[in-house]
């Protein structure tokens, strides 16, 4: 439909993200191939939007494209991105400002006025070919940090919306976050949506004290609840609700597919392959300096001087998505995890048997599933994650309430999962204690930890998280359209 200036789109429900739920590559002979993004937002949202019909509005990953693949029952809007808005909105603003900023400055936040610029002006992009995607009264669910602004510019464009916003990753503590030359441009830019959500209440906390601080907002300064005792930030005539929604992953499904006998089949083939040993070992992750890839190695490698684990009856496996390849401390981080696999080899490897297993590449979704059940102890050591999938698709996986998961304390996931085998990732000693008990725990313990670990990821999956969160949305705006109530 119109109205006197507006050309309306016809979606309900838009999600608003800064990836596509799939990657464009095109091949040396010129042919396209769509494969799955990389990340947890698109593990987590794909399901919800194939259950709801709606729109996704997002880069296709490469240069100078705006083509619309086909999915079925999504309708895709791209976004094209230059070579030079890759760099600097992308790699640059994103990548090496907010990512290290927001996960506890593990590398220096790189601050320039350039990348600041084209951040704005991406974000700008991606509010316009929202406003006309997005149905009248639509609601509009934009995701991540990678879109911190677009709530507020697309409010100006579009007031008649619903507007959520999501954070995927951390929100930092107050001091971290006031090193942000544009922290109060971040907040404003936040504060345009009905309901902002994080991971966890610490981070809606941290928010609702720099909505005060820095936009001058009137806010609640209660603790806020998970899914329940929504924060409120008061913005002129509009209230804006911050909330704590854990993300987690379509638990039933995995469920079913780690219990077919085909990934039964292949998870028992991959045992022999390796060679039958007492413990496999398995990390899963981006290749990403936040996730400890490094820590685990280490803990792994004194482990084995310290003859705390055997070379001969453990393989490791550690599988790394290609990630950021063109920021600098990911190429960094790339080298120094090769060096130590490397290293690990070099000493405890005889011919034919690695003890480090390491794969550089996304493996498919299947085979993945089946390294999920044959892995005995499931490595998961970020020194800051938002939440990890990953911790959460293994449980999945042991229908058979087999296996052991060792994790970070420095993840979301860590709130919820609280029978794996916690460690600090700072605290080595603490690290190698937890893998080691791990490694040596007892059958019948093992599966009482397993069986608490499922009961959480089955009762709360992406579905909980996604009805939690729009629940919420609609229920806002309903509120603050009438001012009797709320
Ligand atoms: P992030 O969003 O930071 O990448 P998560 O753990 O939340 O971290 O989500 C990662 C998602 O990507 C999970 O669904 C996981 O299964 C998938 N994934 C990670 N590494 C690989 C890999 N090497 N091969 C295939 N899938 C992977
Ligand atoms: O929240 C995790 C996340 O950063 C997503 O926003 C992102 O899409 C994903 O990980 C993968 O990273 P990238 O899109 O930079 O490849």
């Amino acid at each position: 439909g119109t109205t006197a200036d507006h050309e309306f789109g016809d979606a309900q429900f838009v999600v608003v993200a800064n990836r596509l739920p799939v990657d464009k590559e095109v091949l040396p002979d010129g042919t396209v191939n769509w494969k799955r993004s990389p990340g947890g937002l698109v593990t987590a949202l794909e399901p919800i939007l194939r259950s709801q019909t709606g729109a996704w509005v997002g880069w296709s990953g490469i240069a100078d494209s705006d083509d619309n693949p086909d999915i079925e029952g999504i309708d895709i809007h791209a976004v094209p991105l230059s070579t030079q808005e890759i760099a600097e909105y992308y790699e640059g603003f994103s990548n090496a400002t907010l990512w290290p900023l927001y996960h506890d400055v593990l590398v220096k936040p790189e601050y320039h006025r350039e990348w600041w610029n084209t951040y704005v002006e991406v974000n700008r992009r991606f509010a316009e070919k929202t406003a006309t995607a997005a149905a009248e009264g639509a609601i509009v669910w934009i995701q991540d940090y990678q879109l911190q602004l677009v709530p507020k510019m697309l409010r100006m464009l579009r007031p008649d919306l619903k507007i959520g916003f999501f954070l995927h990753i951390p929100f930092p503590p107050v001091e971290l976050f006031m090193q942000l030359p544009w922290r109060t441009e971040i907040v404003e830019g936040l504060l345009g949506a009905d309901l902002i959500g994080f991971h966890l209440p610490g981070g809606a906390q941290n928010f609702l004290f720099l909505a005060r601080r820095l936009a001058g907002q009137a806010t609640s300064k209660g603790t806020v609840g998970v899914r329940s005792r929504f924060g409120v930030v008061q913005v002129g005539f509009r209230t804006v609700r911050v909330g704590a929604f854990p993300i987690s992953i379509d638990s039933g499904d995995l469920d079913a597919k780690a219990r077919s006998k085909d990934i039964r089949k292949r998870a028992a083939e991959l045992r022999e392959e390796l060679g039958n040993p007492k413990t496999i070992m398995l990390g899963v992750d981006r290749l990403d300096y936040t996730k400890g890839i490094d820590v685990r190695l280490e803990a792994l490698s004194e482990l084995l001087a310290e003859h705390r684990i055997k070379p001969e009856e453990t393989v490791m496996i550690q599988l790394a998505t290609p990630s950021r390849e063109r920021v600098d401390s990911y190429v960094r981080m790339r080298a120094g995890i090769e060096q130590l696999v490397g290293n690990i080899n070099g000493v405890y490897a005889t011919v034919g048997q690695p003890v480090v297993q390491y794969l550089h590449r996304p493996v498919p979704r299947d085979e993945l599933i089946a390294f999920f059940v044959a892995a005995d102890v499931m490595l998961v050591t970020p020194l800051r994650d938002g939440m990890n999938l990953v911790a959460k698709e293994y449980v999945a996986c042991r229908s058979d309430l087999g296996g052991a998961l060792v994790l970070s304390e420095f993840t979301g996931a860590a709130a919820e999962l609280r029978s794996a085998y916690q460690a600090n990732p700072y605290d080595l000693d603490g690290v190698k204690d937890a893998i080691e008990a791990a490694v040596q725990q007892s059958t019948e313990d093992g599966r009482k930890r397993m069986r608490a670990l499922r009961r959480q990821v089955l009762a709360h999956d992406v579905a909980t998280w996604a009805e939690s969160f729009l629940g919420t949305l609609e229920s806002v705006t309903e509120t603050a359209a009438d001012p009797n109530r709320g």
